[in-house]
């Protein structure tokens, strides 16, 4: 696929993107699930340990991955229902969470529940057993939690 941006190509082999780990978990099978108490093991490249280093002093951790398992649908919607709910408005896909993306990178702000040499065991993570991981951050309490955040109304609006 290529894209302008600000007026300059990027072309796919502009991007590099290399798995630095593995996910591995009890979720074998892509849809609804209820990841809050998923225990995932992190499995990180060996020769990345040393850079895993620390991780383990924060209680929260930002995983990004590559959601390989997304159909290819021959093309990316520009509007989705929020959660394939039928019953909230159609949006901009960027205004979702929806796997469907250009680029089908997930993330996941999970509890850190121990390091094991180059395994990080977490929390939460709502991706499927092999799904490759691209990143790894700390997150950050004066970074990541604005305290002036807000979402729309149909974000957290419960189902009839
Ligand atoms: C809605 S996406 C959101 C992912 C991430 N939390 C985010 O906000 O970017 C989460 C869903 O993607 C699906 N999923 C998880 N791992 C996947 C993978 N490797 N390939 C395709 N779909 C995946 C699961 O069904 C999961 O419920």
């Amino acid at each position: 696929m290529t894209m302008t941006a600000h007026g300059k190509d990027y072309e796919d082999r502009d991007m590099k993107l290399r798995p630095i780990g593995v996910v591995r978990n009890s979720v074998t099978e892509v849809g609804r699930h209820d990841w809050d108490d998923v225990v995932s093991e992190l499995v990180m490249s060996p020769e990345l340990e040393e850079a895993l280093s620390n991780v383990e002093e924060f209680s929260h951790i930002i995983v990004l991955f590559w959601m390989h398992k997304v159909p290819d649908l021959g093309g990316i919607p520009m509007r989705v229902h929020p959660r394939r709910r039928l019953d909230l408005p159609m949006v901009g896909l960027f205004a979702t969470r929806a796997p469907t993306r250009p680029n089908p990178l997930g993330l996941g702000v999970v509890k850190l529940l121990e390091r094991r040499g180059n395994i990080l065991v977490v929390e939460g993570l709502d991706a499927v057993d092999g799904t490759p991981i691209v990143d790894i951050k700390p997150y950050l309490t004066h970074r990541d939690s604005p305290r002036d955040a807000r979402m729309p109304e149909w974000m957290t609006r419960p189902k009839e």
